[in-house]
């Protein structure tokens, strides 16, 4: 084995390696339900459908730009107008394989050894590995759920120092759906004021949904002064049930995205040529059925959080966005030792979940909600049963 010592730093990913499990379980004639991916269970809207169809058809099958067509370029740039709130040209505006890997490449692109990126925690099981493929060091910022899992300006202050690069926001938040609420997020303005040198990263991806009510928070467009050290990613795998096309769309200063470019144009060059054209039939196409989605995702939290609030030793705060919520299993950890040990007794019992250790966090599990309600109802009996 030839391992370089960049990849030697970073784990496979935990929840696909969760989610693969589950699939071997079920080949292997196991009733499993999964409640471990991090994907819509609704079909991609046929109007997308189409759109890749035509591009198929109509030859669309040659390399593009490395950033993307202008054409979707120009309908990302709506996208981050009229859905963020945030005003740019198509300059600085690049598309990639996912929202993964534009997050990927700005790491990649700016972070050199040493530098500290200060991820919250529980994070996105890809954060952290990023970061230290890039060489920087994570700098956890814990949250809790008696907090909702929310952070303030005076705790992300208490985590800068003089070699941090990157804050990480990401709200609504995977894995916890936690949203950043407008206050905050000018006080952490207010505190990046001070720290001149400090890039943010806002992942956006779950913005359309929300459940808070409000409108959906984001930096660049309420500090609007700090925009030229602010990425936005955002993309239509989420919101528009879109994962296997494997679009991603970042919005920031052009320095930052043509260095992204840059690095694009050596690693995988342009993103899917079909994908490009059914992205931009997504964000320039029907939006209604957002909200339509959002409601039915907004029932079955609903469901998921009484159910599992309702089982002994098993708790969550309601969540605000995206579809997962964060269960704190604490009381249950002398039985079984730790979270991963939990996970496969849930397994052993037919539902297959995260484990929080596998986002930063400990002694609980993610749920992801989005699967059809009968299939919560029998998951969530089924947890109670295993741990009752
Ligand atoms: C917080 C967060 N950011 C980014 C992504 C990446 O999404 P994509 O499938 O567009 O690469 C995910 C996917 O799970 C996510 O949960």
């Amino acid at each position: 084995m030839h391992l370089s010592t960049a990849l030697s730093r970073i784990a496979p990913s935990q929840t696909t390696a969760m989610t693969d499990r589950a699939t071997q379980l079920r080949e292997a004639g196991r009733d499993i339900i999964s409640l471990s991916v991090g994907e819509p269970d609704f079909a991609t809207p046929p109007h997308v459908l189409e759109a890749a169809k035509a591009a198929l058809d109509g030859g669309q099958t040659k390399y593009t730009p490395v950033g993307g067509t202008s054409r979707l370029k120009q309908a990302a740039a709506l996208h981050f107008a009229r859905d963020l709130g945030i005003e740019v040209p198509t300059s600085q505006v690049t598309v990639s394989a996912g929202g993964k890997q534009a997050i990927f490449h700005a790491m990649l692109a700016t972070i050199s050894e040493g530098d500290e990126v200060i991820v919250p925690a529980p994070w996105w099981v890809s954060y952290p590995e990023i970061v230290r493929f890039a060489g920087g060091k994570v700098v956890p910022l814990h949250t809790h759920a008696k907090d909702n899992f929310r952070f303030t300006p005076a705790d992300l202050e208490a985590q800068i120092g003089p070699n941090t690069l990157w804050v990480l926001l990401n709200s609504p938040g995977n894995p916890t759906g936690a949203c950043l609420p407008a206050e905050t997020l000018l006080g952490i303005g207010e505190v990046l004021r001070h720290h001149p040198r400090v890039l943010v990263m806002s992942d956006d991806i779950y913005a359309p949904i929300n459940y808070t009510g409000g409108p959906h928070a984001t930096l660049a467009n309420l500090c609007p002064d700090l925009a030229d050290r602010i990425l936005t990613v955002s993309g239509v795998s989420k919101s528009h049930a879109m994962t296997g096309f494997r679009i991603g769309v970042a919005a920031g200063p052009e320095w930052l995205i043509k260095a992204m470019e840059r690095l694009q144009s050596h690693s995988s060059g342009n993103p899917c040529s079909i994908s490009q054209a059914a992205a931009v039939a997504a964000f320039e196409g029907p939006q209604e059925f957002l909200a339509e989605w959002c409601e039915r995702f907004r029932a079955r939290r609903d469901l998921v959080v009484s159910a599992i609030n309702a089982i002994p030793g098993l708790s969550t705060p309601v969540p605000d966005g995206a579809f997962y919520c964060m269960v704190d299993a604490g009381p249950l950890m002398e039985r079984f030792g730790d979270d991963a040990k939990l996970a496969l007794h849930l397994l052993d019992h037919g539902v297959a979940i995260v484990p929080a250790s596998a986002f930063g966090g400990k002694d609980g599990f993610r749920i992801s909600f989005a699967a059809d309600e009968a299939q919560l109802v029998e998951a969530c009996r089924r947890i109670a049963e295993a741990v009752g």
